[in-house]
C-alpha cells in the first residue's frame, strides 16, 4: 500500500456511509424504477427527491458521491443513470442488508478508543463488558439488543443467509460427508445445525446429498427460525444453546460461525451442552476460520476486530480451538480444510467425546 491508498482506506467509512444513506432512503429502488420508466433511461434529482421524500439538495449530494464509486453515472448536473452495480443495492437485495449491517458496526468500532481508555487497555473477554455494551450503556449484549431492532436484525440475518458467505469452497467439498455422516435408520438425526440462522447450510446439505439417510434439524432463537423459509425435509426447532440440548445422540452437531461470537467462558458452556447430548459416535463440527499465527489477511483482521467489538470475543487459531474443546471435555478428532486454502477460508474443526 502506498500513502494515497492508505489515506483512501482510512477515509473509506465516508463512502460506506454514503451508500448507507442511499439504502436507508430507498434511493436505489427509486432510481431503478425511474430510469426503467423514462424514455431516455435517466433519472432527475427533483423527481427522486419527491419519491424518497427528502431535500433535493441533499439527494443530489448523495448521488454525486456515489458516482466515484461507480454505483451511479452522472449525465448532467441534475441527471443520473444507472451502472451495472446500481440494482445490487435495492432494498430487497442482500447487498443492502450488508450495507446496513456493516455500517451499523461503525457506531461501535468508532468508540473502541474511548472504551480502551476507560478499561485500561485490557483485551476484552467478558461478554457483559463488551465494547458494544459500553456504547449502549447496557448489559443486554448483541443478540438481545438486535432482536428489538427489526431493521438491523433483518439485515444481520440476510447477510448470514447471503450467497456471499457461501461463495468460497463449501465444507461439503472438503469434509468426507458420506464416510463420516452415516446413520443406521432414516429416523435418526444426522445433522443438527446449532445457531443455524435461516437454514441455508442445511438446505445446501440436502441438495448436495438428497439420498443420505437421516433427519436434518435447524436450531436457532425464535425470531430467526420464524423468518426461515425451509423445505419440508428440514425440521425447525426453537432452541437456546445455553439450555439442555433436546436432540440427543445425533450423528453430528454443526456450528457455523457461532462460537466466534462468544468469549471462552460462554463458548465452553455452549460446547458443554452439546457434549452432554453427544453419544460415543457423535461428532461436533465447528465451521469457522482457524486464524494463522502470522500474516493474517485483511478480512480476517476485520473479522477479529468485529468479534472483539460486538462480543468481547475473537477469531481463534487451531491451537485455541483445541484448548477450547478440551475445556468443554471434548477432544479434537479431526481438522479439515480445503486444498490450497488461504487463511481467509473456513475449516472444519472436528470434535468428539473422550
Ligand atoms: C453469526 S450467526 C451464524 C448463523 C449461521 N450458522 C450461519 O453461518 O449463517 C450466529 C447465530 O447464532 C444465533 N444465536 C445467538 N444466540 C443464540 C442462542 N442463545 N441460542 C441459539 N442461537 C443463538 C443467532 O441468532 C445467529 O443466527
Amino acid at each position: 500500500m502506498d500513502i494515497s491508498q492508505l489515506i483512501e482506506s482510512i477515509e473509506s467509512c465516508h463512502q460506506a456511509i454514503t451508500v448507507r444513506l442511499a439504502v436507508d432512503l430507498k434511493l436505489f429502488d427509486a432510481i431503478v424504477k425511474r430510469t426503467s420508466e423514462s424514455e431516455d433511461g435517466k433519472a432527475r434529482v427533483h423527481q427522486l427527491a419527491e419519491d424518497v421524500k427528502a431535500d433535493p439538495k441533499l439527494v443530489g449530494r448523495i448521488m454525486k458521491a456515489l458516482v466515484p464509486l461507480n454505483i451511479l453515472k452522472q449525465d448532467a448536473s441534475d441527471t443520473f443513470s444507472t451502472t451495472q452495480f446500481t440494482a445490487s443495492y435495492v432494498s430487497t437485495s442482500w447487498m443492502s442488508g450488508a450495507v446496513i449491517f456493516f455500517t451499523h458496526m461503525f457506531l461501535f468500532v468508532a468508540q473502541l478508543p474511548a472504551y480502551f481508555e476507560q478499561k485500561g487497555w485490557k483485551n476484552p473477554d467478558d461478554i457483559e463488558d463488551s465494547p458494544f455494551n459500553f456504547v449502549l450503556k447496557s448489559k443486554r449484549g448483541y443478540f438481545d439488543y438486535m432482536s428489538s431492532k427489526p431493521y438491523y436484525q433483518d439485515a444481520f440475518d440476510t447477510v448470514m443467509a447471503s450467497p456471499y458467505r457461501r461463495d468460497e469452497k463449501s465444507w461439503l467439498d472438503f469434509f468426507p460427508v458420506q464416510e463420516k455422516l452415516q446413520v443406521q435408520s432414516p429416523s435418526e438425526v444426522v445433522l443438527v445445525d446449532v445457531g443455524g440462522g435461516r437454514g441455508k447450510d442445511l438446505q445446501a446439505f440436502r441438495e448436495r446429498f438428497p439420498n443420505l439417510p437421516g433427519r436434518l434439524v435447524l436450531q436457532d432463537l425464535s425470531y430467526v427460525t420464524e423468518t426461515a423459509d425451509l423445505p419440508n425435509e428440514i425440521e425447525s426447532q426453537v432452541h437456546n444453546f445455553f439450555d439442555e440440548q433436546p436432540v440427543k445422540g445425533a450423528k453430528a452437531y454443526y456450528l457455523r460461525t457461532v462460537l466466534h461470537d462468544w468469549p471462552d467462558k460462554q463458548a465452553v458452556e455452549i460446547l458443554s451442552r452439546l457434549r452432554e447430548a453427544m453419544a460415543p459416535g457423535s461428532l461436533l463440527l465447528i465451521h469457522e476460520k482457524a486464524m494463522p499465527e502470522t500474516n493474517i489477511p485483511w478480512m480476517a483482521a476485520i473479522g477479529d476486530m468485529t468479534m472483539m467489538t460486538a462480543f468481547a470475543a475473537a477469531e481463534r487459531t487451531k491451537n485455541e480451538w483445541e484448548i477450547l474443546l478440551n475445556k468443554a471435555g471434548l477432544k479434537l478428532s479431526g481438522f479439515w480444510k480445503p486444498e490450497g486454502s488461504s487463511a481467509q477460508q473456513q475449516v472444519i474443526i472436528e470434535g468428539a467425546v473422550h
